[in-house]
């Protein structure tokens, strides 16, 4: 039991481990009923077995003692019921309390079977769109509002807050704040297809100075080509169908039906966890995306071997 909590608590995806406020009241929550119930568990199952060894008692006196004991269980009843009612909803308080603070404001986009992210900024210029990360500043709230194309989703990050479904045409929002640096995830809590399980979302959280130079990195354009084998990635990107589908920032490609690719190379993953941010993984991924993530809508792109290293080179240098 004691390792089974251990271990959940030290899992990088677990509500017994709350890293901010939100998390914190949802656990406190958590705690509150296991014990109260686990209580009155070990007390029913002692008046069990007492009533179950004990030789029967009869006459008035007794039925004036089972008078009291149920008035007494009926009443204590009551009470937890009331307390239960109390923390729930000052809980549910809690939830949508920033104490104050100005929340960031970020949109997720539940895609098949990414998420995309995008950073409200002071005006159009300073938005931000990644993939399948969010950072954020320790200490601060950020406000996630929530949306999805096509079908129910249910994002999940168990150590920032509960989950929250995401329905098309219903948007909704919640919020996360953490309040040390860390790394966890999220994920889809709610079966939508084939990739269900292949909807990983990478949280960061980093101090405010950082954070503020993360946002300058992620606002600046692509680096532009500088090798050969760069440059000529990168008309093999705008020659291909890529730009259909994929953004990148200085450049004419600005699809939006696929992740942004302006900084890709700083990601963790690819495919929204599906595989590791490698230079093989990245080529198998182009080559035959349906063999990684069967139902992706990434179309096979048989590309010859030359054509295929400069692509590699060009978007690998996308830091
Ligand atoms: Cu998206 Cu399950």
């Amino acid at each position: 039991m004691t390792s089974l909590l251990t271990l959940a608590s030290a899992a990088p995806q677990s509500a017994l481990d709350p890293a901010g406020p939100y998390a914190g009241a949802i656990a406190r929550l958590w705690w509150i009923f296991f014990i109260t119930l686990s209580a009155i568990y070990v007390v029913v199952a002692l008046f069990i077995l007492t009533a179950t060894f004990r030789r029967r008692a009869s006459g008035e006196s007794s039925d004036r003692r089972l008078t009291i004991a149920v008035s007494s269980a009926v009443g204590v009843t009551v009470t937890i019921l009331f307390a239960f009612l109390f923390f729930s909803t000052s809980t549910g308080n809690a939830l949508t309390s920033t104490n104050g603070k100005a929340p960031l404001k970020i949109t997720v986009k539940a895609q098949q079977w990414w998420w995309s992210v995008q950073y409200e900024g002071a005006d159009a210029s300073r938005m931000i769109t990644t993939a399948n990360e969010i950072y954020l500043p320790v200490g601060r709230p950020a406000e996630v509002k929530l949306k999805s194309n096509d079908v129910i989703h249910s994002l999940w990050i168990p150590n920032l807050q509960g989950k929250r479904d995401l329905i098309p045409g219903h948007d909704s929002s919640f919020f996360i704040q953490a309040d040390r640096a860390g790394k966890w995830e999220g994920q889809c809590a709610e079966f939508c297809g084939l990739q269900h399980a292949k909807m990983r979302l990478d949280v960061t959280a980093i101090p405010e100075a950082e954070f503020a130079k993360w946002v300058d990195a992620q606002l600046k354009p692509a680096v532009s080509p500088k090798s050969k084998d760069e440059q000529r990635g990168q008309q093999v990107f705008l020659s291909e169908g890529c730009p259909l589908c994929h953004a990148i920032g200085g450049t004419d490609a600005g699809g939006r039906s696929g992740p942004d690719l302006t900084h890709v190379a700083s990601r963790r993953t690819l495919a929204a966890g599906a595989i590791p941010n490698t230079r093989g993984h990245l080529a198998g991924w182009i080559l035959d995306p349906q063999g990684v993530k069967p139902g992706t809508n990434m179309p096979t792109n048989p590309l010859p071997p030359d054509d295929l290293n400069a692509l590699l080179a060009y978007l690998r240098s996308l830091k």
